[in-house]
């Protein structure tokens, strides 16, 4: 079967998790993906948290699969000219430098331009160009506190709150993917490649916007009634942490299931949507409840909601998160129970659909990485294992007309 993406030649020049986790969706929908990295150490994440001695990890592993590798030093003149001659013949460039290393080198988006008018090139930094912190470096908490992520997750009695989601980083890759094939298809039309930009802090954003949303409400009408605050606490001029309250107009929490004295995640979400009040009441054995002026409407609910909760809770002390949610779902409440990383990694449904899959690795023996989330009718992604450091270095330079000898003499002087 061809992938969509087969033909399309990316120049992968990212490291860490935001550009690579943008590249490893494009190899998998089937770009030829050529990750550059420096001869020697490569990708930093190729060493950091190492659980195998002397074999990749984890952290590179599950962000580089169905690439290839190759060593180039882009300092050195000879490695300069190498890269002058894979930008000729590439559709897309993504690289997540720090801010000014692609113009340092001597690669800014003119001379890219010039090199080759329809490539495009696609860049993460921590802020957009033109901002006022647009010379930081940024990593993923960087970015969640940056973005507004953090300053609303978690309990209003605590800190600001780190997600343990990728907001910054995984998620700011996503929002690159889609920039670079929206400038394919912009290609397609014109001829013409362009610069492709996203930030980290701008792709955070992107994600709160319901609390940007919170923030207006808030300066209109001083309260926002979905949250734990309203209507016993206070509301400053802020939008506050609101720990685990649903962020649309269905309450919702984290609630206790039997066995969470000792299980830290013996817990259900459960959501009252609003229509679903009938079923819930049925469901927890509490009829009466239904036609109770005091109950009946989400209005009348909210001033007493943990009250509720409370009630359910009791409901769920003797049942586990797995039977309690296989009750509700008769009823059709939105529910689940809350998963460990244990039980995500060994989920037949998750293996089943490849959200899930076991990669066999030259050194590593093989590994669990999570698959293409995005799933297609007409197409299986498969997921091959990540490249080693510069495992595919002969063939790209053979590629691009080196011979034997011209490579040897390229490794002497350490410029691949
Ligand atoms: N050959 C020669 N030099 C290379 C090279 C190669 N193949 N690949 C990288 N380098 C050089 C760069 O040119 C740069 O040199 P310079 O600073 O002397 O100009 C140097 O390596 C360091 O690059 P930098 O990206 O600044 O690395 P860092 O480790 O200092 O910073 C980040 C890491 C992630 C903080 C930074 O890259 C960054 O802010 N990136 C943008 C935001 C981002 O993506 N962050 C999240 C990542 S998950």
């Amino acid at each position: 079967m061809t992938k969509p993406l087969e033909g399309i030649k990316i120049i992968d020049f990212t490291h860490v998790q935001a550009g690579p986790a943008c590249t490893q969706l494009l190899a998998w929908f089937g770009a030829d993906v050529i990750k550059v990295e420096r001869p020697g150490s490569g990708d930093v994440t190729r060493n950091q948290l190492r659980d195998i001695p002397d074999a990749d990890a984890l952290y590179f592993t599950m962000l580089n699969s169905n690439k290839k590798s190759l060593t180039l030093d882009t300092k050195k003149p000879e490695g300069k000219e190498i890269l002058e001659k894979l930008v000729r013949e590439s559709d897309v460039l993504v690289e997540n430098f720090g801010p000014g290393a692609l113009d340092r080198m001597g690669f800014s988006w003119e001379r890219l331009n010039e090199l080759n008018p329809k490539m495009i090139v696609a860049s993460v930094k921590g802020f957009s160009d033109g901002h006022h912190y647009d010379d930081l470096k940024v990593y993923e908490n960087v970015a969640q506190c940056a973005g507004g992520a953090a300053s609303t997750t978690g309990f209003w009695d605590g800190p600001p709150t780190i997600s343990a989601a990728a907001l910054g980083d995984s998620n700011t890759g996503m929002h690159l993917a889609i920039g670079i094939l929206t400038a394919l298809l912009g290609r397609n039309k014109t001829g013409k490649g362009q610069k492709v930009a996203v930030s980290m802090q701008d792709s955070v954003l992107n994600l709160c916007r319901v609390k940007l949303r919170d923030q207006q409400r808030l300066e209109r009408v001083g309260y926002l009634e979905e949250y734990p605050q309203y209507p016993h606490g206070e509301f400053s001029d802020v939008v506050p942490r609101g720990g685990n309250a649903g962020g649309g107009g269905q309450p919702g929490w984290v609630l206790k299931c039997k066995g969470w004295e000792t299980d830290p995640n013996a817990y259900i979400y459960f959501t009252i949507q609003g229509h679903a009040w009938e079923p819930i009441c049925k469901a927890l054995g509490k009829p009466e409840w239904i036609d109770d002026p005091a109950y009946k409407t989400a209005e009348a609910r909210q001033p007493h909601i943990f009250e509720i909760f409370g009630t359910i809770e009791a409901w769920l002390a003797d049942k586990t998160k797995f039977e309690a949610v296989d009750i509700l779902r008769k009823f059709d409440i939105p529910c689940a129970p809350v998963l460990t990383m244990k039980e995500l990694a060994n989920d037949p449904s998750l293996r089943a659909s490849g959200t899930i899959v076991e990669v066999p690795h030259k050194k590593r023996g093989s590994y669990l990485t999570v698959g293409s989330p995005i799933k297609f009718s007409d197409m299986k992604p498969e997921v091959t294992a990540s490249p080693l450091l510069g495992e595919h270095t002969d063939e790209v330079l053979a590629s691009l007309g080196y011979s034997r000898q011209d490579i040897f003499n390229l490794r002497e002087i350490k410029a691949v």
